[in-house]
């Protein structure tokens, strides 16, 4: 079976140095908040170009508390994808805010600076783009829209880990960004985990005090918080892989780039590269008029292959009746014919080869 994402083979190369950080804790009990989590705060602040980074629960949580310390709230409208996972919308009805989703583009599946001006109306407050499976949206024109615009630029950052604009991350960008850390992830850890990122000071206050059940000082509590903490084990993991996060995303991006190549000539969409973003590749994501007959043709030879997403946001049951109406053209045309095949920083040349073999046999 080749998997999506082949999480053995990373471990066994740093199987070492995450046991012996994983016996540390054990043997000092520091597990909520402890040292690790403080350092991997400091380490990924350092890495993203951010002055503050904080971990936090899940990478839902890092966009809900993001939101909250923004002061998104009731009332107000958030402009975002509905080509996304579900979490993103979640966490602004989490605020009580309205998600106005605009369409993509069809070449980055991101949306659109277009789309977002066209949408936006007195009660928006904020943009939430998504770096969707790796690839940055346009952030220097969406941000140049919300600084003239009075809007908040948060960036949904959980598929886009060391992804650059113009030699910048993605979460640097905004008044803040969430990470996620689900294992899968670029950056992955063994459960669930988040990172809030910004650079001003009173917002990465509020969400240090969110996280930690509206306490700053124990047993003092100043707003109604959650607990929503990075776990001081899964810190350790973040810690071994954020020093080898660059090396991942190469190995990601050299597999992208071997599969598009060997299958420049197929009838299908390759992913779009526009030499301005670094994209790191979350997910190797085609468009293939064919998709049922070619993830036949790879199941049936134990090859993994998914749809990210096959229902656009707006046509999901949570969604439908709120959004009613509402026509995405790009998304849902993208929605019907995208497939995704494994990718990951341990992906061989030669399997890669494999499964191209595979789909070159279903168009001969
Ligand atoms: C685009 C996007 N946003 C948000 C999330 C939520 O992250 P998590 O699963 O860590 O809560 C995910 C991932 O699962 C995601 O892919």
């Amino acid at each position: 079976m080749i998997p999506m994402v082949n999480l053995k083979a990373q471990y066994a190369d740093i199987q070492d140095e995450i046991l012996g950080g994983f016996a540390e804790t054990l043997d000092n009990c520091a597990f909520i908040l402890g040292p690790n989590v403080q350092a991997f705060e400091k380490e990924a602040a350092q890495y993203l170009g951010v002055k503050h980074a904080i971990g936090c629960a899940s990478g839902t949580d890092a966009l809900h508390l993001a939101l909250l310390a923004a002061g998104i709230g009731r009332g107000d409208e958030v402009i975002t994808s509905a080509f996304t996972f579900i979490a993103t919308a979640e966490a602004i009805k989490y605020v009580g805010a309205t998600p106005v989703f605009v369409d993509i583009d069809p070449a980055t599946f991101n949306i659109t600076p277009e789309n977002i001006l066209n949408a936006i109306t007195p009660k928006t407050k904020a943009v939430m783009p998504v770096h969707l499976f790796g690839q940055p949206a346009d952030l220097p024109a969406i941000k140049a829209i919300c600084d003239r615009h009075g809007l908040k630029l948060i960036e949904d950052c959980a598929q886009s880990f060391g992804a650059t604009v113009n030699n910048q991350q993605t979460g640097s960008f905004g008044h803040a960004a969430g990470f996620s850390f689900f294992p899968s992830k670029n950056l992955g850890c063994f459960g669930d985990g988040g990172l809030v990122t910004t650079h001003c000071d009173e917002t990465a206050a509020k969400i240090r005090q969110y996280r930690n059940h509206g306490s700053d000082v124990r047993y003092y509590h100043d707003v109604v918080g959650y607990n929503s903490r990075l776990d001081e084990l899964q810190a350790v993991v973040l810690r071994a892989k954020l020093k080898r996060i660059d090396q991942y995303n190469a190995a990601r991006r050299h597999a992208a780039h071997l599969y598009s190549e060997l299958m420049a000539d197929l009838p299908l969409t390759t992913p779009y590269e526009d030499g301005v973003g670094v994209h790191v590749y979350h997910q190797y994501t085609l468009l293939c008029e064919r998709r049922d007959e070619v993830m036949k043709a790879l199941q049936d030879r134990q090859i993994a292959c998914a749809v990210y997403y096959p229902v656009p946001l707006h046509q999901q049951n949570v969604f439908k009746d709120e959004c009613a109406g509402l026509s995405l053209p790009v998304t849902e045309s993208v929605a019907a014919r995208c497939f995704s095949l494994p990718i990951c920083a341990n992906l061989s040349d030669e399997t890669v080869k494999q499964i191209v073999g595979v789909i070159r046999g279903v168009f001969q």
